[in-house]
């Protein structure tokens, strides 16, 4: 790694989320409120607290799907000279789109299938959208899904029908390949047998060796041991009214 490059590369403070449901007589419901965390590389932060506490809302607003309704959520596009911190409240939808494409990838709980394309093609577009050739991109994707025990048979169907670990392991591919230097991740092991989820930690681990910046909810007690380096415990956000 360049000695230069910068170390922290997300900055949360005063984070607040409050959705209203307006289909609901505007009803309120506050899910996050002043959560402060900062993530460097190397680093894997693990969410943690109850159901319903807002981990996977905290995730979204990350990604930029949610805006957050207070505070800031700050990012460094490390694809840009200088490595500036960007503001996601404040960043337009191309710069969002941008900020996924280059610095920051998701690894949402479930596979969203694109119709008609392929398991290995869904692995490798993130890559390719990064500019990497097709042979390039089709190679390490074909890497990335044997780690991952995908049987070949089923590198050139559509993941519409693939079993749920099937699917979670095209979608963990898919979130690792682009090398995002940001990575989230909701629950990735969730639906995969221990075999693959001593896969999915060794892969984690190297993506953290490589000097990348993880935020993830995990479950399972033993993935959380084995990856977690800070734990953000979470509460529910009434209880703090
Ligand atoms: N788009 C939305 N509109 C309204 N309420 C929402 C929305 N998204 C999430 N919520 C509410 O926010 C709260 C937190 O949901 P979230 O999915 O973030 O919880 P979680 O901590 O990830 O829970 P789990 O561990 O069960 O996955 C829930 O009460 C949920 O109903
Ligand atoms: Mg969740």
């Amino acid at each position: 790694m360049h000695a230069e490059q910068p170390q922290k590369l997300v900055e949360v403070r005063g984070l607040g989320k409050m959705f209203t449901l307006h289909n609901q007589g505007g009803i309120r419901l506050p899910v996050l409120r002043a959560i402060d965390f900062d993530a460097a590389r190397g680093e894997c932060l693990v969410l943690s607290g109850p159901s319903g506490t807002g981990k996977s809302t905290l995730l979204r607003c990350l990604y930029g799907n949610y805006l957050a309704t207070e505070g800031s959520i700050r990012l460094r596009d490390t694809s840009a000279d200088g490595a500036p911190w960007v503001e996601l409240g404040h960043a337009s939808e191309q710069r969002v789109l941008q900020l996924r494409r280059d610095v920051i990838g998701y690894v949402s709980q479930f596979l969203r299938a694109i119709p008609r394309v392929g398991a290995l093609d869904v692995v490798a577009d993130p890559l390719r959208q990064r500019g990497a050739g097709e042979g390039e991109a089709r190679a390490r994707a074909a890497e990335l899904l044997a780690r991952l025990n995908l049987p070949r048979r089923l590198w050139d169907l559509p993941p519409a029908t693939f079993s749920g670990g099937e699917q979670q392991r095209v979608n963990i591919a898919r979130g690792l390949i682009g090398g995002h230097p940001v990575l989230l991740l909701d629950e990735p092991t969730a639906s995969l047998d221990p075999e693959n989820r001593a896969v999915v930690v060794a892969l984690i681990r190297e993506a953290l060796a490589e000097g990348r910046a993880l935020i993830g909810i995990f479950h399972d007690e033993a993935v959380r041991d084995a990856v977690a380096t800070r734990l953000l415990p979470l509460h529910p956000a009434t209880a703090l009214a």
